[in-house]
């Protein structure tokens, strides 16, 4: 083994162009550098599907039209080899991208193993397992350059709004949300754990700057695996001086629209990649409803939420008999299809066995979901499956707030009008997806706050420093947090949200 570099193969061509360019460029003589992602042979011509991240092209070399060299690395170069390529741009509106590119000369730069991941599907966990060579392929390049974006609108938004992006340490001395999800360290022989939020950090550095917001890893050990919880995430947190409740709520509603609008503007090609229906997403505009937990609660125990239970069943029957007529149809033209349409017919068929087996586990739930949101009582907090029918209910996302105090955090502000709520909010996500943000109103005055900590058994000592801040100017204020790989996973419709990082932490993964 060793080096596969290609002996006098060209290192960087500082005049390669992205694959991303080649739309303005029709006519010229280009060359781009990248991966081979796929090959395709017919009589004196190859197809090179040709990846640089920026996107893809086909490359046709053609047998009459290149030297030996360049023919013998069409015919040689693997999957996932890398390569130069030399040509002219030509338009062809049945191609990614609207062009390709006529080969003159292509090298190889260095030839690659046997790749694991073939272009057809694969299952998940055989997937994530290669994680670091998944990333290569199309559904992780367009989900997590949706990611990019909404980072980048992330700053813009906040930015623009005279927030000053401020950090909270990853390593701490106490907890911020309950002490049962806390990844503990040792710390020169003192115990530490990793960061749950930057809220209280958040919190001192609003009292000096006004306006702030942290952005960072924040860790859960969650012991669950359910499809929204990874143990690192990623947390964006703003905090606000003199803002009460109804000011973070409209906060929060302007910033999920403007993420939304965002990526509905600049990532079109990735939604199309994902198959995202952006018809939902269109609707994500102002006002997002506004339920308080016991209107919330009546609705979930309502007939409504019964009814819309049913005609999920109902959907969910019609699709698994569409789905088996699909394969019967798959099965009756397999015989006869040409090699290329095979493999669209086995991607298709794994790709329908998922939605199978997806719909399948999603009815065998309902009568369990239907049970748990009848016998919800008020006082409890909602669980995953009750999210997800409240949801159904709306268009767009919706905001909960003035939830049951014991269900709440330490640090929440009770409300005046009813001293059993706190001043807490939830952003859910439309579609199923739930909460994508959690915040509210902080409690202001010192003797209560001591007096939630020792309630909820924690050290007070740890908490010097955050009581100063009442000592010391206390004003209202407010913030949230929202999950990015929540919010992610909900804009790009995945199943998962695993997806959403580059390479996810949960419960079962540490590695690649
Ligand atoms: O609701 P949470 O726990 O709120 C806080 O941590 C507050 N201190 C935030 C604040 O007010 N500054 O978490 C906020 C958000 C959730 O709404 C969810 O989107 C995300 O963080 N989140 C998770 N994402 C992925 N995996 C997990 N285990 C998550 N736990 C929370
Ligand atoms: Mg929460």
């Amino acid at each position: 083994m060793g080096d596969r570099t290609e002996k006098h193969a060209i290192l960087v061509d500082r005049s390669a162009v992205p694959v991303d360019t080649l739309r303005a460029r029709i006519g010229a003589a280009v060359v781009v550098q990248g991966w081979l992602q796929n090959k395709r042979a017919s009589k004196d011509l190859y197809f090179l599907e040709v990846r640089d991240g920026s996107g893809l092209v086909q490359c046709v070399v053609s047998r009459h039209e290149v030297d030996d060299a360049s023919w013998s690395a069409a015919v040689r170069i693997t999957q996932e080899s890398a390569l130069t390529v030399r040509g002219t741009v030509v338009a062809n509106a049945r191609q990614i991208g609207g062009v390709e590119i006529q080969v003159s000369s292509a090298e190889i730069f260095s030839l690659a193993d046997e790749y694991p991941i073939s272009p057809k599907a694969h299952g998940v966990e055989f997937l994530m397992d290669r994680r670091h060579l998944w990333l290569r392929s199309r559904r992780p390049w367009a989900t997590l350059r949706v990611r990019n974006r909404v980072i980048m609108s992330i700053h813009e938004f906040y930015q623009e709004r005279g927030f000053v992006q401020m950090d909270a340490p990853i390593l701490t001395s106490s907890a911020v949300e309950g002490t049962s999800t806390l990844f503990g360290i040792d710390y020169f022989s003192t115990p530490a754990y990793l960061t749950q939020s930057g809220q209280l950090h958040g919190e001192a550095m609003a009292m000096a700057f006004g306006k702030i917001y942290t952005f960072g890893p924040t860790f859960r050990a969650e012991k669950s695996k359910t499809r929204r919880h990874l143990t690192e995430f990623w947390m964006m947190e703003p905090e606000m001086a003199f803002y009460d409740l109804d000011m973070n709520m409209d906060l929060a509603e302007d910033f999920i629209v403007r993420l939304v609008s965002d990526v509905l503007r600049d990532c079109q090609e990735e939604l199309k990649v994902l198959g995202r229906d952006t018809a939902p997403l269109s609707r994500v505009q102002k006002p997002f409803p506004r339920l308080t937990y016991e209107e919330a609660v009546d609705l979930l125990k309502s007939d409504a939420t019964r009814d819309l239970l049913h005609q999920r069943a109902k959907g969910l029957r019609e699709k698994l008999t569409a789905l088996s007529n699909e394969r019967m149809q798959i099965r009756q033209q397999y015989g006869q299809a040409k090699q290329w349409k095979r493999r669209r017919m086995d991607a298709r068929r794994i790709e329908i066995n998922r939605q199978q087996s997806a719909a399948e586990e999603e009815l065998r739930n309902i009568p369990g979901w239907e049970r748990s949101a009848r016998e919800f009582e008020w006082g409890s907090d909602f669980g995953g499956s009750d999210e997800t029918l409240l949801t159904w209910h709306f268009d767009r996302p919706i905001i909960i707030h003035r939830y049951p105090a014991p269900v709440k955090a330490f640090y929440m502000k009770r409300d005046p009008e009813d001293d059993r709520l706190a001043l807490g909010m939830d952003v859910l996500a439309p579609e199923g997806y739930g909460e994508i943000i959690g915040g509210g109103e902080r409690a202001t005055d010192l003797a209560f706050l001591q007096r939630q900590v020792d309630d909820h058994n924690l050290p007070r000592e740890a908490f010097e420093w955050y009581f100063d801040l009442r000592r010391y100017g206390s004003v209202p204020h407010a913030g949230f947090g929202l999950g990015l790989e929540r919010t992610v996973a909900w804009i790009c419709c995945l199943e998962h949200i695993r997806e959403a990082a580059p390479f996810p932490r949960t419960l079962g993964r540490l590695s690649p």
